[in-house]
C-alpha cells in the first residue's frame, strides 16, 4: 500500500499567511500540519509516499526533504495547477501503479490516527472507504447521504446538504479510482473532484465502505480551525524543559520550553509551547499558545494564539489572543508624538483594535 499527501492548493482562506508560504507548512502546536500527515501514514506501515505539490513545492521540499527523518520514501508529484483532487490521483497514477492507496489532504488533522482505518480497508475488501464526520455546517464540505449504512450518494458542497455528514479529507482507493478520474468531468469550480470520482464509483457498483469517524477531525483552512486544531495538539504534549527558565518565572502544567529558550520574569501557563532560542522577558504566555523559534516576547500577554518564527512583541499593552502572526511580524508599542497606530501590513490582513 502508498501513501499519497496532497499538498498544493492556495489557501486563500488562510490569507495573507499563504502568499509567502504553503498552507500545509502552518504550524500547529510548533509542528507543520503536513508533518502529522506524515506521521500518521507511516504509523500505518506505509513507507512509499508521493507528495503532490503546487506553487509551494520547493518550500515542502525543502521542510519534508527525501523523508529520511520518518524513515519513509518520498516522491514528489508536482501539479501544474490546483485543477482539483482527482486530478491530483490522475497524475499520480505512475507513482501509485496499481497498487492500493491512502489518500491524505495535507491540511487535515485526525487526532487518533488512520492506523485502525487502513486495517479496517484492508478486511473490508472494498475498492474505496471513505471517512465521515459529523459536522455542525456540512456545507463546506462534501457531503454523504447514506442509507442502511451505504453510501448512496456524495455531493460537493451542496447549498442544502442532505445530511451533516462530511466527508473527512482522508480516503483510501484501489486501483478502480484510476478508471473514476479519468471519466468524471470538471465542476462548476473547474476541478476535477475527488468526490465525483467516488460517486462515479458507487454508480459503477463498486464497493464503497463508509466509516464514520468518531473522532476529532479538522480541516484546518481557517484562523478558528487553526486555532482549534492547536488547541487539541497542545492538550496531547508532555511536560518538557530543555530551555532557561530564572527563578522569578513560573511554569505551570503542560509545557514545553525546547533547548536555547530563555524565559525571564515570567509566567507560563500551559498547555503551551516555546521554541528554540525565544526569549519570553517580564511577560505572561497563556493557555493554548505556540511560541515558535527565535521569537522575543517582551512586556506583553499572549493567549490562545500561534506565533511563527522570528516575531517580536513588545510592550503591547493589552494582552493578544485568538492571534496568529506571520513569520518576522513585529508589534510594539511607540512613544513616537503624534500617538497613532502605524501599520505595515499585507493584503487580506485583518486587525482587531480595542
Ligand atoms: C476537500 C474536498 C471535500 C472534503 C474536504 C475535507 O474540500 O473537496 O469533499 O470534505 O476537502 O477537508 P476543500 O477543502 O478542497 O475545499
Amino acid at each position: 500500500m502508498k501513501g499519497l499527501i496532497l499538498s498544493g492548493g492556495t489557501g486563500t482562506r488562510l490569507r495573507p499567511i499563504t502568499y509567502t508560504s504553503a498552507k500545509q507548512l502552518v504550524p500547529v502546536a510548533n509542528k507543520p500540519i503536513l508533518f502529522y500527515a506524515i506521521e500518521a501514514i507511516r504509523d500505518a506501515n506505509i513507507t512509499d509516499i508521493g507528495i503532490i505539490i503546487g506553487d509551494t513545492g520547493e518550500e515542502v521540499k525543502l521542510a519534508v526533504g527525501d523523508g529520511s527523518k520518518w524513515g519513509v520514501n518520498i516522491t514528489y508529484i508536482p501539479q501544474e495547477a490546483p485543477l482539483g483532487l482527482a486530478h491530483a490521483v490522475k497524475i499520480a497514477h505512475d507513482f501509485i501503479k496499481d497498487d492500493d492507496f491512502v489518500m491524505y489532504l495535507g491540511d487535515n488533522l485526525i487526532k487518533d490516527g488512520i492506523n485502525g482505518l487502513v486495517e479496517e480497508f484492508k478486511q473490508t475488501n472494498c475498492n474505496c472507504q471513505i471517512l465521515l464526520s459529523h459536522v455542525k455546517e456540512p456545507q463546506h464540505f462534501g457531503v454523504a447521504e447514506l442509507s442502511d449504512g451505504k453510501v448512496v450518494c456524495l455531493v460537493e458542497k451542496p447549498k442544502e446538504p442532505k445530511s451533516d455528514l462530511a466527508l473527512v479529507g482522508v480516503y483510501m482507493f484501489d486501483k478502480s479510482i484510476f478508471e473514476a478520474v479519468n471519466v468524471i468531468k470538471p465542476s462548476r469550480r473547474n476541478e476535477l473532484e475527488i468526490t465525483d470520482a467516488i460517486q462515479y464509483l458507487i454508480d459503477k457498483r463498486y464497493v464503497v465502505h463508509p466509516h464514520i469517524i468518531d473522532g476529532w477531525w479538522k480541516d484546518t483552512g481557517r484562523l478558528e480551525d487553526l486555532l482549534e486544531a492547536n488547541r487539541i495538539m497542545l492538550k496531547l504534549i508532555e511536560r518538557r524543559i530543555d530551555g532557561d527558565v530564572d527563578d522569578i518565572s513560573q511554569v505551570l502544567g503542560k509545557v514545553v520550553v525546547e533547548e536555547g529558550a530563555v524565559i525571564k520574569e515570567s509566567t507560563i501557563r500551559g498547555p503551551a509551547i516555546i521554541g528554540h532560542s525565544t526569549k519570553i522577558i517580564n511577560s505572561y504566555i497563556g493557555p493554548f499558545t505556540s511560541v515558535h523559534d527565535s521569537v522575543l516576547i517582551k512586556s506583553s500577554e499572549i493567549e490562545h494564539s500561534i506565533i511563527l518564527a522570528d516575531c517580536v512583541i513588545n510592550d503591547i499593552g493589552s494582552r493578544m489572543e485568538d492571534t496568529l502572526l506571520g513569520r518576522n511580524v513585529k508589534v510594539y508599542r511607540s512613544n513616537t508624538k503624534p500617538k497613532a497606530y502605524r501599520l505595515m501590513v499585507g493584503d487580506n490582513s485583518e486587525i482587531e483594535v480595542i
